[in-house]
């Protein structure tokens, strides 16, 4: 096995980076920072021109580019479409994910490939670090940890990033939904047993390049703000960061509500899923921000409905 160097941030010798997903909530924010940034050459492939359903397609396009690290943003991430698609979310998220490793390894590439919480049962009380014990509840889940055990296989340098409770600007996800409600409406119903990590886009990239920096950072890591809230205290923080920017909100309270009284979630999922950052802070040194201050900047991002 070629021992992979760490990437060594230079204008004079930009690290060359392939950016799959590009157009994703999670994509979106690597090319957002790094498209534009001289210690980064990105070569992007979107969905249309590179195709993780079509195995010949992932390596001529691979074939025809040199790059140092590979950042895998793409992903089948219909968590209950995959109920009834399982076959199609095993492509996506396991056998192209170990192509692409595979693919990496011969070309002494680092292969920079995300996760989810949803890959736990949800069983545990306490916050998961990465040896934990690994049960997913749903095809989305099992799908995604079939991708790391692929990942893993193929080279124990690649980094598998767990991530959880995503949010960002490049695609409307949990706090634009609660917004839009509490803009139309007097009251806005969140579930509040189901704890989790919310997660900033933003913050992902500077993390992944910190990551990339320390020779001994590799395999599973989780990747979250943090601290650990439910779904409700996660939309009682969006309101307080929109009512702080003086958005006109109907309701500038959650009410909680259980899960048992949410209707039309076809896939199970974990009902405790906050990710433990502990090995990302003795790797980098770095403590993630807490996931209210990440907000605040990502509602700033965006206009003030009239
Ligand atoms: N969102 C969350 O809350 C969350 C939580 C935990 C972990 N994650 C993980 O974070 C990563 C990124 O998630 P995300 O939320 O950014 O996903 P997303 O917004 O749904 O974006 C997924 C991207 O993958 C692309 N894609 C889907 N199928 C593809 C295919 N067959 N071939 C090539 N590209 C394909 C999509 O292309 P199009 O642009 O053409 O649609 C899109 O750009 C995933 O690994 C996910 O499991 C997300």
């Amino acid at each position: 096995m070629t021992d992979l160097l760490p990437f060594q941030p230079s204008a004079s010798a930009p690290c060359r980076v392939v950016l799959l997903g590009g157009n994703g909530l999670l994509g979106g924010a690597f090319r957002r920072a790094w498209a534009a940034e001289e210690r980064f050459a990105l070569t992007e492939f979107t969905r249309a021109e590179l195709n993780l359903t079509r195995p010949e397609q992932i390596q001529s396009a691979l074939d025809r580019t040199e790059f140092d690290v590979l950042i895998n943003a793409a992903a089948y991430t219909q968590v209950d479409d995959a109920e009834v698609q399982p076959d199609l979310a095993m492509a996506v998220n396991a056998q192209a994910a170990g192509i692409l490793a595979e693919i990496c390894t011969a070309r002494g590439a680092r292969m920079v490939h995300f996760s989810t919480d949803y890959v736990f049962d949800g069983r545990q009380a306490q916050p998961y670090v990465e040896t934990d014990g690994v049960q997913p509840v749903s095809a989305y889940g099992r799908s995604k940890w079939e991708g790391e055990q692929r990942v893993a296989a193929v080279s124990p340098q690649h980094l598998i990033l767990r991530l959880a409770w995503l949010f960002g600007p490049a695609r409307d996800a949990f706090p634009e939904w609660v917004l839009q409600q509490a803009c139309r409406h007097a009251e806005v119903r969140v579930v509040s047993d189901k704890t989790g990590s919310p997660t900033c886009s933003l913050d992902v990239p500077g993390w992944v390049e910190a990551l990339l920096t320390v020779p001994e950072a590799s395999g599973v890591i989780h990747l979250v703000n943090g601290p650990e809230c439910t779904w409700q205290e996660y939309a009682q923080g969006v309101l307080d960061a929109a009512a702080g920017l003086g958005w006109p909100l109907r309701a500038t309270w959650a009410t909680p509500v259980p899960l048992s009284s949410l209707p039309g979630l076809t896939a199970q999922r974990p009902v405790q899923s906050a990710l433990n950052t502990e090995k990302f802070t003795r790797l980098t040194g770095l403590q993630p921000r807490p996931w209210p201050a990440a907000m605040a900047d990502h509602l700033a991002l965006k206009a003030i409905p009239g």
